[in-house]
């Protein structure tokens, strides 16, 4: 008996401090009530004391006070503790394990942005941006896209109210910089769009930069010029640029743009004989939309359509980041995993 209880008081010093170990500033009481309050372990063990044999006692009586005390000093110490880390004044603890900090990185599709935006600066774009909740004039109807018109199916819409949504495209800049400035003018809007999909190829929300320039006599060779030397500055000199004729009702006429694939370097085919799988076996991978101001718009904004010109263009980013670092899974990119985006540092 006598040697039992002495061991049970001994154990409650490593299982209080185990328990205080685990407590934060919240629990501490609620650990000191356990242990030394007077329904808690330590007054049960001295309450089996009446038990004992009465020479027993003041041996068994003696491990009772010092194992009390123990507990208090060490519910002191820990108190202490929580309350000087609660002020962040813990003093320098050289066993402390070493703090690393964490470097971040620029994402792939701002690195890439901020590249083609540079580029188009140096050229004399100026950077413009403008909100993502929209409205239907400024998203659809100013360039020429008025309720009802079938190329509205082209961009699946995430709409707020009837005549609010989350731009589609970017191509909204264009209505405001043209309705807020006078030609000639020459801006590139970069920013979030988002559409209502969502699969591997397609998220709700990604990125795009427009392009706009307008001025007097405005021809789609320069346009041509403009993009050529947009796509060399950030693919490399022998990158091949062609366009194809397509259709969007804010510009005519309108054109794809393919360059020539970075991964087979246009051939169709890997070194290795495979297939490309970038471009299909095509040599070609379309990076984006473009062609020249549909008078209609100019019309919609107030622009003279006999007086002034110009050329408009959209790429998105995303997918030139995928191309450029040679990522081949869109998800990458929204995953939120620092591994992946400290790659790109
Ligand atoms: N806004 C179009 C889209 O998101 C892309 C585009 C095409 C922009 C032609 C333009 C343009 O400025 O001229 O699909």
């Amino acid at each position: 008996m006598k040697t039992q209880l002495i061991h049970d008081l001994e154990a409650l010093v490593p299982r209080f401090a185990e328990a205080l170990a685990k407590a934060d500033a919240s629990d501490l009481e609620a650990v000191r009530v356990q242990f030394l309050g007077r329904k808690g372990s330590l007054a049960a063990l001295m309450a089996a004391m009446g038990g004992l044999d009465p020479q027993d006692r003041p041996e068994v009586g003696r491990v009772a006070n010092a194992v009390k005390a123990r507990l208090a000093e060490l519910w002191q110490q820990c108190q202490e503790h929580l309350a000087q880390k609660a002020q962040g004044t813990m003093p320098f603890d050289a066993g402390d394990p070493a703090w690393v900090p964490h470097v971040g990185a620029l994402h792939p599709t701002t690195r890439i942005q901020q590249e083609i935006c540079a580029v188009l600066q140096r050229m004399g774009f100026e950077t413009v941006s403008g909100p993502e909740v929209e409205t239907d004039f400024h998203n659809f109807e100013a360039l020429n896209l008025p309720p009802g018109h079938p190329a509205r199916d082209m961009q699946d819409t995430l709409y707020i109210t009837e005549r609010v949504l989350l731009r589609t495209h970017t191509s909204p800049m264009q209505v405001r910089t043209m309705l807020a400035r006078r030609p000639p003018l020459a801006i590139i809007a970069p920013g979030k769009v988002y559409r209502r999909d969502s699969d591997l190829t397609h998220t709700p929300m990604f990125h795009q930069i427009e392009g706009l320039l307008v001025d007097r006599q405005v021809t789609m060779s320069q346009l041509r010029g403009v993009l050529t030397a947009l796509v060399q500055a950030v693919f490399g000199a022998s990158t091949r640029v062609r366009f194809r004729p397509s259709f969007f009702p804010f510009t005519e006429p309108s054109a794809e743009v393919d360059m020539s694939c970075v991964l087979c370097a246009g051939r169709g085919v890997l070194d290795c004989g495979e297939g490309c799988r970038v471009c299909k076996g095509t040599g070609w991978v379309e990076i984006l939309g473009c062609g020249m101001v549909d008078p209609a718009v100019f019309a919609k904004v107030g622009i003279d359509p006999e007086a002034w010109t110009g050329f408009a263009f959209g790429l998105g980013v995303e997918r030139m980041a995928m191309l450029k670092y040679g990522i081949g899974d869109l998800r990458l990119f929204f995953e939120n995993d620092s591994r992946f985006v400290r790659q790109f540092a």
